[in-house]
């Protein structure tokens, strides 16, 4: 089995979802269950003896030690973090504590795990540490895309804080020879995305009639990957990936925000078009720019391609099709997680709008 961290996340969920739908490996899924974490989520799972869900924190050693000697996993798959920018600018706080010093706690408590392991169980582990392209910095518009050789320049709390990361799992690799992986993936979209981010935030603004928030002049570049690509990257970087390498995952669909936002509302035009005939454009608007905004990422994914033949199976076009689908069709899942620690968070992001 493999243990996966932040399992009750969007990406975590997503891969924990893809993973059961295409065999049987169990999983036990190690979830705080902050505001980002959703059960719900995992619903489809429910009775389903081949997931095991713990509510516990990464930074909880000895919760983590008592896991891996009763599940003996295979693997750690480590999704778990504060993940919002935004969040980490009004208090870096839980990001420090979880991305940072819980990484390190989990790198710990993986590593005597596996330096009790023998033979083939010790040189099959594995510890796949999931992060950012945000940890490279803003690019210039002209300027060639993240490789995996690019020097880190993270700028928000929250970058730092999984650059950090990121440098603690390369460490415990050359130091302790303990078996990592890391993947640096750009922005993902897809099912089950928390509405607080760019895509879902929109798409749910959007249809409660509300503006729909740009920050600055909108021409800031992401880089779009759907969810479930991501997760198959993860599994392949996982099964074939190189010891101690880092590999970058991105859908080379760089587009800035305000065209993204135009896209989403175009779709929402078509499918669910608004009362008065407007479009849902009309609801955009330019709002204080975020501090310290980046104004570019792009991956280069060539070496991911290379060496283990990965390649995304969605464009831009088709998975922003299928998410604003997914969107329409699970209105019940919008409003349980706009609860009221939701609500405050809106409150104090945007004011009363
Ligand atoms: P998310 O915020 O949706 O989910 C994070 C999950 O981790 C939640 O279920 C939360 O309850 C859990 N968690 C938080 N602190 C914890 C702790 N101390 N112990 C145990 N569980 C804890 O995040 P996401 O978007 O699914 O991102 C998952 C990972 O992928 C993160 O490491 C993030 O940095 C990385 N990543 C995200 C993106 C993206 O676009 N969302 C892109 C690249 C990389
Ligand atoms: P986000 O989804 O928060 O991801 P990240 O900051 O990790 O890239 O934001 C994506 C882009 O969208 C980023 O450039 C900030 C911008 N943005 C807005 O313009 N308005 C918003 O309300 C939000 C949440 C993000």
């Amino acid at each position: 089995m493999i243990l996966v961290t932040g399992g009750a996340g969007f990406i975590g969920a997503n891969f924990v979802l893809d993973w059961l739908a295409r065999h049987d490996e169990p999983v036990v899924n190690l979830d705080k269950l902050t505001y980002a974490g959703n059960l719900e989520t995992l619903a489809s799972l429910q009775g389903d003896a081949r997931h095991v869900f713990v509510q516990g924190d990464i930074g909880d050693s000895a919760l983590v030690a008592r896991l891996l000697a009763e599940h003996r996993p295979r693997a750690v798959v480590h999704f778990a973090a504060e993940s919002h920018v935004d969040r980490s600018i009004h208090g870096a706080e839980d990001f420090i504590q979880t991305n940072i010093l819980g990484t390190f706690r989990l790198l710990e408590a993986v590593r005597a795990h596996w330096s009790s392991l023998d033979g083939a169980d010790k040189s099959a582990f594995r510890f796949l540490h999931v992060s950012t392209d945000e940890v490279y910095g803003s690019l210039a518009p002209d300027a060639p895309a993240f490789t995996e050789t690019h020097t880190y320049e993270p700028n928000s709390p929250y970058s730092a804080s999984k650059a950090a990361s990121d440098h603690l799992v390369r460490a415990w690799h050359h130091t302790h020879g303990l078996p990592v992986l890391t993947t640096n993936c750009s922005n993902n979209y897809g099912p089950f995305h928390f509405p607080e981010k760019l895509i879902p935030l929109m798409i749910v603004n959007a249809l409660a009639g509300k503006p729909l928030p740009v920050y600055g002049d909108g021409m800031q570049v992401r880089d779009w990957l759907y969810v479930k690509d991501h997760c198959s990257a993860i599994r392949r970087v996982l099964e074939a990936g190189r010891l101690g390498e880092t590999y970058n995952v991105g859908g080379w669909n760089e587009k800035p925000n305000i065209e993204i936002v135009h896209i989403v509302c175009a779709l929402l035009d078509e499918l669910r078009p608004r009362a008065d005939g407007a479009s849902y454009s009309t609801q955009i608007t330019h709002v204080t720019d975020r501090p310290g905004h980046d104004r570019r990422y792009a991956i280069d994914a060539r070496k991911l391609e290379a060496e283990l033949g990965w390649k995304p199976a969605e464009t831009f076009e088709t998975g922003i099709r299928k998410t604003v689908q997914w969107y329409l069709e699970h209105p019940g899942w919008v409003a349980n997680v706009q609860s009221g620690a939701y609500r405050q968070w809106v409150q104090a992001q945007y004011g009363a709008a």
